[in-house]
Parts: structure tokens; C-alpha cells; sequence
């Protein structure tokens, strides 16, 4: 059976988490494909509350595979705590598995990231911090560690010399930091390797194996499109290779084009943004601070980063963007998330097009100069006030609601057939299938 894709279509955050978690008990594979520990996945569902960072969201039904594929920079650490914790809450993580060709982070990735940014002054991106964007910086520039030689105790001495003596002098000289201690960080990572030695395999193989049985493979993006190394406002993304965006899907886990039919879109209801760079639609309103706190929506679901806890930007929904991220991707379906948070405006906004020096326009520039510079086109649409997340079928969504849909639809030029009305795995109305009805 192809595999199905579910990519972010804004700047991340988009819930893509939980649009996983609602789907991952159709398929028998779920594999993350890209990104690092940058990514944080919120899942609400019968277990709790959790924050993912590395480990896909199937993980909570105990009979899925999860993969964290060779696209995936692995922050060991994280990785061990992030399992730790499922443990501790009575999650299975025993069939998780991690690719022997996914890059490591290490710590200069974190010394580096942070000394970037310092660098960088008042152009500084926001990174998360994590390290993530170095690890793939060095994967590149072909002087990574990866998982197979952290699980090596024969060579990982030889491989971890050869790189810290090179990122040791990149880090003294040209960033004037202190040198980082072999033999801790050997006896640190060679821990982590014992460790994590259990979950290692030729995830390539095992998940080819899965696609030719006819299983059914669900890859979870990570990101935004418009975070995309080539496709998003650069230089204001992440660094992942593969790519944020649907194509970069089965490189990042092993499978050509042809074994991808289906990929899910998920849309937050209006626009979020962490870190720096362009955004539009961006408001700094009273409807700033209410989008901010969840609007009217479900309690407790304010738009604060789920990995450092930073304050959302957030804007009315921009549908320039939206497009021009569905045919990046190849949406085949949208999920709409966060409808809940827009009960309770009088009105509701949507970007239709922006002006660019007394021009309309209908892309995205490629100049950060004219991306800065745009002013939005807003149409604008009456709001509701009835509380919608108890709502599970589409007829009964106020009018005004199903309205401001069908709009955010046309502009997407693709299907939606899910709308989340709440955090919790069952709060969504489905209106069709996903996987284009073959289930
Ligand atoms: P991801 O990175 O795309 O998985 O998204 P995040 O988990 O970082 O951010 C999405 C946030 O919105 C999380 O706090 C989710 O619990 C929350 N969320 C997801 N869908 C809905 C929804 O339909 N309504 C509300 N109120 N919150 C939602
Ligand atoms: P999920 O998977 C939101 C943003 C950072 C920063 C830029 C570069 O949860 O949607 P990086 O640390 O990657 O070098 O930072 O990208 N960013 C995200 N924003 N959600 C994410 O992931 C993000 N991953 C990276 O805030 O602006
Ligand atoms: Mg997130």
C-alpha cells in the first residue's frame, strides 16, 4: 500500500502531532522522517498529556511500529529521557526503532548553535538551541557521527577523535570558546550508544519490507513548509535535509516517490510563528493577545512553543501561503486544526493577496527585502460565538464557521477532511478519508 505523508503547511506547530495520533491506529508503520530535536509534537489522547520531540506519535497504541528514520539528527540525551518518560507513564516503547544512518547531535552542535546566533546579533533566527541546525550543517559538510558509529565500541574512539580534534579547532579559534574533553564526551556518547544499541536497526530494509508486505506506512513530518531549507523564508528556516516539505519524505526514510500516493496537509485555523523572520498576516492587536491565550477555544491550549516554551507569533490566516504550501507538497487532503480557538471574534480575516510597491500580488518573494515588505489583503468574514468543540459533524458548526472553512478550502485548493475542534485525540469532525478511501 504507498505510504501516506503528513507535513506542516505554515511555520510549524500546525498539530501535526495529534493529526498523527488520531490517524497512526490505521497504519501498522509511523516513522518521523526529518528534523531533530527542534520538533515538539503536543499529544492529548487516553495516556495523557505528552510532549514528543524524536519518538512519532504511533507510539501510544503499543502494537504500531515507530521508526525514526535516517533523515532524523538523534540528540541521544533527549532521546533517552524523552523514552524514560514514556516509561514512567506506561507507554510500550519497545517497537521503536532508530535508523544506523541517522546523524548524532553532539555538543559542539549546541556550543555551535548558540555561538551562531550570538554571531548573528539583531539577524538572529531564534533557533531552538537544540543544536539541531549544526548537525546538519556538519551531515553536509560529510563530518557527522552517526547512530552506527556511537553503537561501534570498536571504531566510535577513532571516528570521535578525528571529528572533535577538527571541531576543536573550529570552536578555539573561530568562536573562541574552550575545548571540549575527549574522554568525557567518549565515555558520555559510548553510554548513550549501550543504551540506545536495543532500538538500532537497518530501519531502510525493515520499512521497505513493511511498503512490499502492503502495509500501511504513515510518514510524520516535522516543521513547516515555510521553516523549508529551499521552499520557506529563508534564511529564516531550519536546516533539515531531507526537506521539511513531502518530497523530502522518502530519502529521509528510504523509499522512492512512487511509494507515496497521499499527503495530509494539516493547517492550523489561523497563522503561528516561533523565532524570527517574515510573517505577513503578523498581529500585534488585542487580537494578538487572544489568538495567543487559545481565543475562545478549549482551555489550556495557549500558543507557547512546545519545545522552549517561547510565545507564538500569531496572525489571521494567510492563504497566499497557504496555497503556495499545498503545491509545494502535493496536498492531497487538509486537516484544519484550531478551529476552537477562533469562537468568540466578531469577525474573522483571511489574506487573499498582498500589495508589494502599490502592486497586488499572489506569491511569496523570494527577496527577504520584499517578503518584509508585504502588506496583506484581508477579506473579511463574520465570527461565531457558540463553542464548537463538542461539535463531530460538519452540519453542525455554526454557519459562519462552516463558512470561514469552505473559504480557507477554495484557497487551499485542496479537500479538507479534518476539522480539529480540541486538543484531545477524538475532538475532530472527519469528513473523509485520508488515505482516499483504499482502507
Ligand atoms: P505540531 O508541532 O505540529 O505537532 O504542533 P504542536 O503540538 O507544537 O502545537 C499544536 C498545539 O495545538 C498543541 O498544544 C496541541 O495540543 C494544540 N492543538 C492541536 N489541535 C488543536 C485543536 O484543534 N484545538 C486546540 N484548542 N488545540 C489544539
Ligand atoms: P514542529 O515539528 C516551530 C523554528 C525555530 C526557528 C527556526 C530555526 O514542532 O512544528 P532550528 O532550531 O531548527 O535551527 O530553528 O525554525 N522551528 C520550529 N518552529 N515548530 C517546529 O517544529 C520548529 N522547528 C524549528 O523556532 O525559528
Ligand atoms: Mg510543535
Amino acid at each position: 500500500m504507498p505510504a501516506v505523508v503528513v507535513i506542516g503547511g505554515q511555520w510549524g506547530d500546525e498539530g501535526k502531532g495529534r493529526v498523527v495520533d488520531f490517524h497512526a491506529r490505521y497504519c501498522s508503520v509511523i516513522a518521523r522522517y526529518s528534523a531533530g530535536t527542534n520538533a515538539g509534537h503536543t499529544i492529548i489522547n487516553n495516556k495523557g498529556k505528552f510532549a514528543l520531540h524524536l519518538v512519532p506519535a504511533g507510539i501510544f497504541y503499543g502494537d504500531k511500529t515507530c521508526v525514526i528514520g535516517n533523515g532524523v539528527v538523534i540528540d541521544p540525551d533527549g532521546l533517552l529521557t524523552e523514552l524514560s518518560m514514556l516509561h514512567e507513564r506506561g507507554v510500550d516503547t519497545a517497537r521503536l526503532l532508530i535508523s544506523n544512518r541517522a546523524h548524532v547531535i553532539m555538543p559542539w552542535h549546541r556550543v555551535i548553535d548558540s555561538a551562531d546566533e550570538e554571531l548573528r546579533g539583531g539577524n538572529a533566527i531564534g533557533t531552538t538551541g537544540t543544536g539541531t541546525g549544526p548537525a546538519f550543517h556538519d551531515k553536509v559538510a560529510r563530518i557527522g557521527i552517526r547512530v552506527a558509529d556511537i553503537v561501534d565500541q570498536q571504531r566510535f574512539p577513532e571516528r570521535l577523535r578525528e571529528v572533535l580534534d577538527y571541531k576543536n579547532r573550529v570552536i578555539t579559534s573561530l568562536y573562541q570558546r574552550p575545548a571540549l574533553d575527549f574522554d568525557e564526551i567518549l565515555a558520555e556518547y559510548t553510554a548513550f550508544g549501550d543504551r540506545l544499541r536495543p532500538h538500532v536497526a537497518d530501519t531502510t530494509s525493515i520499512v521497505q519490507e513493511a511498503h512490499w508486505r502492503g502495509e500501511q506506512i504513515l510518514l510524520e513530518g516535522a516543521q513547516g513548509s515555510l521553516l523549508d531549507l529551499d521552499s520557506g523564508t529563508y534564511p529564516y528556516v531550519t536546516s533539515s535535509v531531507p526537506a521539511s516539505v513531502a518530497s523530502g519524505a522518502g530519502i529521509g526514510i528510504g523509499l522512492g516517490p512512487t511509494a507515496i500516493d497521499r499527503v495530509v496537509g494539516v493547517y492550523k485555523a489561523y497563522q503561528t510563528r516561533v523565532g524570527n523572520g517574515p510573517m505577513p498576516t503578523e498581529l500585534f492587536d488585542e487580537n494578538a493577545s487572544t489568538l495567543r491565550e487559545g481565543g475562545g477555544g478549549v482551555p489550556g491550549t495557549a500558543e507557547y512553543g512546545t519545545t522552549t516554551g517561547r510565545a507564538r507569533r500569531v496572525g489571521w490566516f494567510d492563504g497566499v501561503l497557504a496555497r503556495y504550501t499545498s503545491r509545494l507538497n502535493g496536498v492531497t487532503s487538509v486537516a484544519l486544526t484550531r478551529l476552537d480557538s477562533l469562537t468568540g471574534f466578531d469577525s474573522v480575516k483571511i489574506c487573499v493577496a498582498y500589495e508589494l510597491d502599490e502592486e497586488r500580488i499572489t506569491t511569496l518573494p523570494a527577496s527577504l527585502d520584499d517578503a518584509q515588505r508585504l502588506v496583506p489583503i484581508y477579506e473579511e468574514l463574520p465570527g461565531w460565538s457558540q463553542d464548537v468543540s463538542d461539535v463531530r459533524n460538519l452540519g453542525d458548526l455554526p454557519a459562519e464557521a462552516r463558512q470561514y472553512v469552505r473559504r480557507i478550502e477554495q484557497l487551499v485548493d485542496a479537500p479538507i477532511d479534518m476539522i480539529s475542534v480540541g486538543p484531545q485525540r477524538d475532538q475532530a469532525i472527519v469528513t473523509r478519508d485520508i488515505f482516499g478511501g483504499r482502507l
